[in-house]
């Protein structure tokens, strides 16, 4: 395999130039931690797909690609195992009527304000949460309670047709979402939630002032305004599904998409579960703390593995990667087993992946080196590998430098392994339909 960084890429330069452009704010509707930046789904979309075409990302995260091919009016498959996220990637790509947004806002903040009209409200009860008092303030679950039952109970009642009224319900629950870290007692600038020394000197000096309401009825403003940039684009469809990218079948979708654009997880390097714990409680996307485990454990490259689940003899079908896995297994019998996994569940995915492209369709994957217990794991150059094997050819693959926008993820893979100096990207593209 020819694997050398090409510092003279022509996709290298297309992608800086797309890095010049205004991102749409669509992007900011919810924070997401290790989100693909904007440019790199628009730069080879526009590169390598024309309008109607499909594009698919397996690993849909917060929906950047989903959002992007909306916008340059592609239609979308992905897949997401985090129900919050595929919920939050669904409801930004849904075209909503802004004057209808407009009415309602208007309609919830006035009633959120009106005495007479909470007495009457009927408000669902706490969600569960681990240590909910830990996290927030009485006042706070409160105000969210009334905020959730007054959203539900002001879209329910408007003239909505039936069928539209789920997806302005979504779109405030997902507002609430948004506001979720903010409003509870975690330092927003930190990745995974935690009360820090700096919240609590702020506290001690009463300086912390939680207006949920207040910051519910700012939200959704601004939020609303996001869905302008969708109004006169061509219809096209959008599909988020919340599934297993390793172990679902795809075979419905064969032959189906032009272009995949993906940033697969690393290996044990963020948590995405656990930074996003408080709001999967909050919208009561796992209601025990036994659901939580089980859904940390079928992320792909996750570290929580119980020593009795751990296979001290898995390997891959690859004497490259065997040696690294075999390497580290000197060291250390658990993360051996998590590599060897994070492999060969990626090569189901790249199987799908396959399965799924026209003849001649690419995948573009933004990945990064790891170091597990000081050992250095060139993932992508692996997943290269492994892709050769199974029906793909490289087309090219450059580094691009990680900047100091996205440095919140950057220190979020440094919490678990110390990684990351730059970005690979990598071009595959389908050799044939065998
Ligand atoms: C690096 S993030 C992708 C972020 C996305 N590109 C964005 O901009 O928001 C990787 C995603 O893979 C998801 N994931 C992990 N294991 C998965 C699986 N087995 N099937 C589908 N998605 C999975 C994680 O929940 C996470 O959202």
């Amino acid at each position: 395999m020819d694997w050398n960084f090409n510092n003279k890429s022509k996709y290298k330069k297309i992608l800086d130039q797309a890095k010049e452009e205004k991102r749409s704010d669509i992007h900011s509707f919810h924070r997401y931690f290790g989100k693909l930046i904007p440019a790199i789904p628009r730069a080879y979309i526009e590169l390598f797909t024309n309008k109607g075409d499909t594009i698919g990302d397996l690993f849909s995260g917060s929906g950047t690609v989903a959002v992007e091919a909306k916008l340059l009016e592609r239609n979308f498959i992905g897949c997401e195992i985090n129900p919050l996220s595929a919920f939050i990637s669904n409801v930004k790509t849904y075209s909503y009527d802004v004057h209808i947004l407009n009415e309602l806002n208007e309609k919830i903040e006035q009633s959120l304000y009106d005495d007479a009209y909470l007495s009457r409200l009927k408000k669902g009860n706490i969600p569960f949460c681990v240590n909910l008092d830990h996290w927030f303030r009485k006042e706070v679950i409160e105000d969210l309670l009334t905020i959730r039952a007054t959203t539900n109970d002001i879209v329910l009642s408007s003239k909505l047709k039936k069928n539209e009224k789920q997806k302005y319900i979504e779109f405030y629950d997902a507002v609430i979402s948004s506001i979720i870290r903010n409003v509870s007692n975690a330092d927003p600038r930190h990745v995974f939630p935690g009360i820090s020394k700096r919240i609590r000197a702020l506290e001690a000096e009463g300086k912390i002032n939680k207006n949920t309401k207040k910051s519910f009825v700012n939200a959704i403003k601004k939020k609303t305004k996001y869905y302008l940039e969708y109004q006169n684009l061509n219809p096209t469809d959008i599909q988020i599904i919340n599934g297993d990218s390793v172990n679902d079948k795809f075979t419905k979708y064969k032959n189906s998409i032009d272009l995949f654009v993906t940033n697969p997880p690393y290996i044990s390097s963020v948590r995405y579960i656990e930074t996003m714990k408080l709001e999967l409680y909050w919208l009561e996307y796992l209601k025990s703390q036994t659901e939580y485990s089980n859904l940390a454990k079928i992320m792909v490259g996750n570290d929580k593995v119980a020593k009795k689940d751990i296979d001290d003899n898995l390997l891959t079908p690859y004497a490259e990667i065997n040696e690294k896995i075999e390497q580290l297994r000197e060291i250390d019998v658990k993360n051996a087993y998590i590599v060897a996994k994070y492999f060969n569940d990626m090569e189901k995915v790249i199987k799908n992946m396959h399965l799924m492209l026209k003849n001649h369709g690419k995948v573009v994957v933004k990945i990064s080196e790891s170091k597990v217990k000081k050992i250095k794991i060139d993932t992508g150059r692996f997943l290269t590998i492994i892709a050769l094997n199974n029906g793909f050819k490289l087309l090219d693959v450059f580094l691009d430098e990680i900047n100091e926008k996205s440095r919140s993820l950057t220190t979020a893979r440094n919490t678990y392994s110390d990684i990351i100096l730059n970005d690979n990207i990598i071009i595959w593209e389908k050799n044939s339909d065998e």
